[in-house]
């Protein structure tokens, strides 16, 4: 079934969905909508899509099957409502939102409207979570204990030029990476049932190094170094740093173990990469075989492109299972908006929501 789609949101991530979106022959962008005409129309003439303008002109086509969102964080709520309302399935940008109240309403126009909501993030679709997944389904590391998580800095400072909205609430370690690593550990280990947490911020104002800077200097307003414990419904417990304040580490980025064995995982933030499996029996560690194929070549910039949540998205409206849904990415928010709570109270945080592990995509 081939999708009529449209874009809201022309901005720094927009190309990598027009190229991504290339894999997908029956995904085709019809139409570009940006608050800023002349950057829709930009982009669209880059990439030969035949109309660009505004979001009211594309919710009004009703050749538009597929909307999906762009727009920064705080404006994922009434973007993606108004495209619910208008008949549009919608596929948005992680966060899903930036407070549970306005994910709720999102949820709310989902169940009241024919679309249907996806949402970001979607790399555990790739390669490497699903093999992780495969391996837990298949007893590698016999019953999982426990798991850590490790964000660390991505150096914002040094190479955005205008990293502000990085150290201002709704940007953090948590907010801006935390959606692929708590998806990666709830697609291994299934929901999230509680969560204790410390945070601060590591130092009151950031020095801009970027070249081409347009602030040598920002106020940070978000906890940059935070440090939780997940209790998953199923007794793993995750222990999990999210920091911009941990430049250097050797600590890995994902672990998991269990009562026979670890498995080791790659930047959760790429579709695939090694998972290493080391049985208690064994002298060293094994790469697993991946067990779907491969999104794009592993180091380049292929992995940042996006479209397989969109795909995912259209498999659902064809029928199949919806695996990056909006369920799964409201539990990812209500995980992270748990982690600063959990801190401001100093005390854990249980969760009201709920999500079931998605459904694979290998055969099992
Ligand atoms: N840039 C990245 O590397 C990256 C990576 C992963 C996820 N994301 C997510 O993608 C989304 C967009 O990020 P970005 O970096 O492209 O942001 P951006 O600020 O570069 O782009 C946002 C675009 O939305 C447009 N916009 C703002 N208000 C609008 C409105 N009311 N109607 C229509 N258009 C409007 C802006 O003009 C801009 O072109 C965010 O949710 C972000 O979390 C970005």
């Amino acid at each position: 079934m081939t999708l009529n789609i449209g874009i809201v949101g022309a901005g720094n991530i927009s190309a990598r969905y027009m190229q991504g979106l290339q894999k997908y022959p029956h995904l085709k962008v019809s139409y570009i909508a940006d608050i800023d005409h002349a950057r829709a129309a930009s982009l669209a003439s880059e990439f030969s899509v035949p109309g660009s303008g505004g979001t009211d002109a594309l919710l009004a086509n009703e050749s538009i099957d597929v909307v999906i969102n762009l727009t920064p964080p705080n404006l994922h709520a009434s973007t993606v409502i108004r495209a619910l309302d208008a008949g549009k399935s919608v596929y948005v940008e992680k966060p899903l939102a930036t407070t549970r109240e306005d994910a709720l309403l999102m949820l709310k126009a989902e169940r009241e409207n024919p679309g249907i909501l996806g949402s970001a993030p979607d790399t555990f679709l790739g390669s490497a979570g699903q093999t992780a997944r495969h391996a837990i389904d298949s007893g590698y590391i016999g019953a999982p204990i426990g798991a850590s998580a490790f964000v660390r800095s991505s150096r914002a400072e040094t190479w955005h030029p205008n990293p502000g909205f990085l150290f201002e609430p709704g940007g953090g370690p948590v907010m801006d990476m935390g959606p692929y690593y708590i998806a990666a550990l709830v697609n291994c280990l299934g929901p999230i049932h509680r969560v204790s947490a410390d945070a601060r911020i590591g130092s009151p104002t950031r020095k801009v190094t970027a070249p081409g800077r347009v602030v040598d200097e920002i106020p940070v307003s978000v906890n940059t170094h935070t440090s939780a414990v997940f209790s998953f419904t199923s007794g793993a417990i995750g222990t999990v740093l999210m920091s911009f304040d941990v430049w250097d580490t050797t600590l890995p980025r994902i672990e998991i173990y269990g009562t026979e064995g670890t498995l080791s995982l790659n930047d959760p933030n790429t579709f695939d990469g090694d998972v290493r499996l080391k049985r208690h029996e064994h002298s060293d560690w094994r790469v697993l075989a991946p067990v779907t194929q491969l999104f794009g070549l592993v180091g380049t910039p292929e992995q940042h492109r996006r479209g397989l949540g969109v795909d995912d998205l259209a498999g659902a409206l064809a029928g199949g299972p919806h695996r990056a849904n909006s369920g799964f990415a409201f539990h990812v928010l209500d995980t992270m908006l748990a982690i600063d709570e959990a801190a401001a109270a100093g005390q854990s945080i249980v969760l009201q929501s709920r999500t079931d592990r998605p459904a694979p995509l290998f055969n099992s």
